[in-house]
């Protein structure tokens, strides 16, 4: 989609449908969208007065105008509460918009930037969010539908007008950044939806490797051999149950020398049956998705490196099956991480922290300010925070409160768990130096706790997205069934704001 920001008034902009906006409970707009009403003889107001508009979030009524405003339809698209407003209700808000004007069957629509302005927020954040919302919610996955039920036409156009020169040029800036993101989720959503016959870790290589080319990235591929001459017995432990090898994927940005080094570490097992320790056939299929930490990851590379981040970003993505066969692991086997500790594994379903122990523990090589994972851990995070929320845990306050405030802006909401040293207790082995369980209480956090024991010195944190990476019930317009791409706004935002270690 070709999306700019022009400069000029609303009710004179010649386009298929114009968005307007309004606040729940107003009865007279202001703004834009009172300038349209007022171009339109009050019937935008009448239809308030009517109760026909409400302004409720995501309501959206499409007014075919008489005259007076240049465009063929006018979009009222409401924004909620005003006092609930922020950058959350404009993806909201602009998603419906987006959804509607595809339903309409129209290439192109303009959108006034809803709330620049209003409420503290910065014409950049204002245009940013509304293009994520946009993109987000016009995301679809039929690439292997012979046959789509509702065919849509791709809207392929875009304006954002603006009446205030002087805001601009943020909201270029800032719907930039919108567009870049939100194409790096879709990618990302893209990956984890694609089943584990097509995403195998050699063809999650090769889409890491592809990336890299077209980006000018460094992207290495360490296969079975050179893992079993590092040592890395955890991630090889896992994969030795399956026919398709592992890939250890490392994506390097770095745009110039002397920039702070982040190693972004992201579990891909793109199928987990949970081995030997089988899982329950029911939902298995959606562990097509257990790779999504790694996609994640991949994601955020692509769109720091389009936005030019001043980072050298380190991606690892161990990428494995976790199969049951004849040589795949068994409970009570006894494997050697790269760390050199040895690991009783009586659940071989605990497999993430297998693979991620050895990620860990590589990425102390590039001695980095900080080491976030992503992983679809656990079901323990499940259960303690649902579908809504990614469950942080981390080593590091500073890095802890960054990742929540980038939550907050983000929508991509985080909840940090505590990671005592008592817990540690819960993974005691009797033969090993560790178990890789810890019983049924807290298990998010002691999966956590066990992958803090392969981390190292750098302040680090882990965000477990086992509830977030995957909707069967999609609450917002802008979020479709199946994979979220949950992570990549999350962490982009992070880092877009960075100060430092
Ligand atoms: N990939 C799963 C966790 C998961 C569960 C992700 C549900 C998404 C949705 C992970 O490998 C796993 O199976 N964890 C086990 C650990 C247990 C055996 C200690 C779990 O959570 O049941
Ligand atoms: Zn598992
Ligand atoms: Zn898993």
């Amino acid at each position: 989609m070709k999306i700019t920001v022009q400069q000029g008034s609303a009710q004179s902009f010649p386009t298929e449908a114009l968005v307007v906006n309004l606040f729940e409970g107003v009865g007279s707009p202001g703004g834009a969208t009172g300038a349209v009403d007022k171009a339109m003889n009050g019937r935008i107001s009448a239809l308030i007065a009517s109760g026909d508009i409400r302004g409720k979030l995501g309501e959206v009524t499409v007014l075919y105008p008489e005259g007076g405003v240049a465009a063929k339809r006018v979009i009222v698209v409401g924004l909620g509460k005003q006092e609930e407003f922020g950058l959350e209700a404009i993806r909201h808000a602009a998603g419906a918009a987006a959804q509607k004007i595809r339903s309409l069957g129209l290439t192109s629509f303009a959108t006034v930037v809803h709330g620049s302005g209003a409420g503290g927020i910065a014409p950049e954040d204002a245009a940013q969010a509304l293009v994520e919302g946009s993109i987000l919610s016009l995301y679809t996955f039929t690439r292997h539908k012979t046959v789509v039920e509702e065919p849509t036409t791709p809207i392929e156009e875009m304006v954002l007008i603006e009446f205030d020169a002087g805001k601009i040029p943020a909201m270029q800036a800032g719907a930039r950044a919108g567009q870049i993101i939100a194409d790096s989720v879709s990618f990302v959503r893209d990956l984890v939806n694609e089943p584990a016959n097509i995403t195998t870790p050699a063809a999650l290589a090769g889409k890491a490797q592809a990336m890299a080319r077209d980006l000018g990235l460094r992207c290495q591929v360490l296969e079975r051999e050179d893992m079993q001459s590092l040592g890395m017995g955890a991630l090889l432990g896992v994969s030795q149950g399956s026919e398709e090898p592992p890939k250890l994927i490392i994506l390097e940005y770095q745009p110039d020398a002397g920039l702070p080094t982040i190693a972004l570490v992201g579990k891909a097992l793109t199928f987990d049956s949970g081995g030997i320790s089988l899982k329950p056939s029911e939902d298995m299929h959606k562990m097509k998705g257990d790779m999504a930490g790694g996609a994640a990851v991949m994601g955020v590379l692509w769109a720091a490196a389009m936005l030019r981040l001043p980072f050298h970003l380190v991606g690892i993505i161990p990428a494995t099956e976790n199969m049951p066969s004849g040589k795949a692991l068994k409970p009570g086997d006894i494997v050697t991480s790269l760390s050199g500790k040895t690991i009783e594994v009586q659940n071989t379903d605990a497999e993430g922290r297998l693979v991620l122990a050895d990620a860990l523990t590589y990425a102390g090589r590039f001695q980095p300010a900080a080491i976030v994972d992503l992983a679809t851990l656990t079901g323990a995070c499940v259960v303690a925070l649902g579908n809504i929320t990614t469950g942080l845990m981390s080593t590091d306050d500073r890095l802890a409160s960054q990742l929540e405030a980038a939550g907050q802006r983000s929508g991509e909401r985080v909840w940090r768990l505590p990671l005592f040293k008592e817990y540690g207790e819960q993974l005691k082995s009797d033969v090993a130096d560790l178990c890789n369980v810890g019983g049924r209480p807290a298990g998010a956090i002691t999966a956590a706790y066990f992958l803090s024991q392969f981390v190292g010195d750098f302040p680090w944190a882990h965000l477990d997205i086992a509830g977030t990476y995957w909707t069967d019930k999609p609450a917002k317009p802008y979020q479709s069934k199946g994979a979220t791409g949950v992570g990549v706004r999350l962490l982009m935002d992070w880092l877009r704001r960075w100060e430092g270690a």
